[in-house]
């Protein structure tokens, strides 16, 4: 029978094991336990009567089943009835069984935890010992720091990624996307991004991937740089909860090693995902969606875990943040990827048909943009690369033309420099993951487009 709502549940001994789950989440001042009984069961969600008046939106609570104790988030509350969605699937609900609430759910990351991976919930699935916990306890969803409080971002890092480092330079703090379709490079680019030795620590969270990638990410990516990184992973069979928390609980990670002064390099793969995950939980709780089938949450809960990213109070230090979107059907204007663009501080465009010229990474340098380049940038970098992208721009606009034979060299002096020196830049961009991180991409640059004056000029002297 459903317990009405002002008979909340009386915490009994049987429920010790519950009870001894619980004091790891809830805080000391919830020290009366509140629980409930299930009152109904539908796919990907049930419901609970005895705890409508106890618990908020986003908090946990512990089912109590035939095998064992399971988690649930709290996603709707109504005056009498609680909505949950299982943190695991399959889990078996019956009618009737004993819920409890165990408040925010909250890790404590610690030093020890680097070259590990974990699983959503902060548990290790590498095979390694239990985690030690640290000292302090954060809830894994929470808010950004007050934007006046924060340090400004003007501290360039180099990536080693040539294409990024030249056309959209970046800062220690910035939050920057990027954006394609599938298959075109996106986890490469990501993973060559995640050497650059700008950065103290390297927390990584795999949402949704295929469980083959996650492997060859950590091992072959990583490799040396595995001793300061620590990887959150939620493969796409895991249940939307897990990979809603995914991303959460690696930021929670960065919040802690940020708050020690440290500069921690953030990397989501893909945010996507993460949406995707957002809107099957919020479906499962009735919420109607508002834009091609996402409901209003996914466009709270995004800006809620990017604001997090960026620089800390003075004396902390930052979160760099390098997100993957993956653009449906290759259109750019998607909700998720229109509205994670407002967001951010720069995007770098994976074009596909650059990716089908085997112009790795299929970065268009025309398209993409980092917002805080020019603080990166010298004076002299920022008119370099305006003028690469003017050559660039004609090169691309009369490439029609000059394919049909439309254009005599010596006509347009502008072309004929683009001519000569657009294959040249392209060629320099060109990277795979195997190949040497850049030290100056500048420096490469000139390197080319010297060999490449020089070699021209020695052929012209031979046929004189
Ligand atoms: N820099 C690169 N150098 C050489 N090959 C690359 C590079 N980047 C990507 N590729 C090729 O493109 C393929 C797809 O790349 P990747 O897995 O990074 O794409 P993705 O956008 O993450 O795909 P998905 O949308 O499925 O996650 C790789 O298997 C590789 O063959
Ligand atoms: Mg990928």
């Amino acid at each position: 029978m459903a317990q009405p709502e002002n008979e909340a549940f009386v915490f009994s001994p049987k429920l010790s094991q519950l009870s001894a789950l619980a004091t790891r989440y809830a805080k000391p001042e919830h020290s009366v336990t509140h629980g409930g009984h299930v009152r109904t069961i539908a796919a990907g969600h049930y419901t609970v009567t005895g705890l409508s008046r106890h618990v908020r939106l986003g908090e946990f609570v512990a089912h109590r089943s035939a095998t064992g104790v399971h988690l649930g988030e709290v996603v709707r509350v109504e005056p009498d009835i609680a909505y949950i969605c299982p943190i695991e699937p399959g889990e078996p609900i019956g009618i009737h069984d004993v819920v409890i609430r165990k408040g925010a759910f909250r890790i404590a990351p610690d030093d020890s935890w680097c070259g590990r991976t974990i699983n959503a919930l902060g548990d290790p699935i590498d095979n390694g010992p239990g985690m030690t916990p640290g000292h302090e306890r954060r809830p894994i969803s929470t808010t950004a720091p007050p934007s006046m409080t924060r340090r400004r971002v003007d501290q360039g890092f180099r990536t080693g990624v040539r294409a990024v480092d030249i056309f959209s330079p970046l800062c220690l703090g910035q939050r920057l996307g990027i954006f394609a379709g599938s298959g075109v490079g996106k986890s490469t680019l990501l993973s060559m991004l995640a050497r650059a030795d700008a950065f103290d620590k390297v927390v990584i969270a795999l949402v949704g991937e295929r469980g083959r990638e996650v492997r060859e990410f950590i091992e072959d990516t990583l490799g040396d740089n595995m001793a300061k990184s620590i990887a959150v992973v939620a493969t796409s069979d895991e249940s939307p909860m897990l990979r809603k928390m995914a991303p959460l609980t690696a930021m929670t990670i960065a919040e802690h090693f940020r708050d020690k002064g440290e500069n921690v390099l953030f990397i989501a793969d893909s945010i996507t995902r993460f949406a995707h995950a957002i809107r099957e939980v919020a479906t499962a709780a009735g919420e109607p969606p508002i834009a091609r089938g996402y409901p209003a949450s996914v466009f709270t809960e995004l800006p809620r875990l990017l604001e997090r990213a960026g620089p800390g109070a003075e004396g902390a230090g930052t979160i760099t943040a390098i997100i993957s979107i993956l653009v449906d059907g290759d259109n750019h204007n998607d909700p998720i990827a229109d509205s994670v663009r407002g967001i951010l501080d720069g995007h770098i465009v994976l074009d596909r048909s650059l990716a089908d010229e085997g112009r790795y990474p299929p970065i268009n340098p025309l398209t993409s943009i980092s917002r805080l380049a020019r603080k990166a940038w010298t004076g002299e970098q920022e008119k370099l690369v305006s003028r690469l992208k003017a050559l660039i721009h004609r090169f691309e606009e009369t490439r029609d033309l000059r394919l049909i034979g439309g254009y005599r060299n010596g006509s347009d002096p502008d072309l004929d420099m683009a001519i000569k020196q657009v294959p040249v830049i392209y060629e320099i961009l060109k990277q795979s993951p195997g190949d040497k991180a850049s030290n100056d991409a500048y420096a490469d640059l000139a390197g080319a487009l010297k060999a490449a004056a020089s070699g021209a000029q020695g052929g012209a002297r031979q046929r004189g």
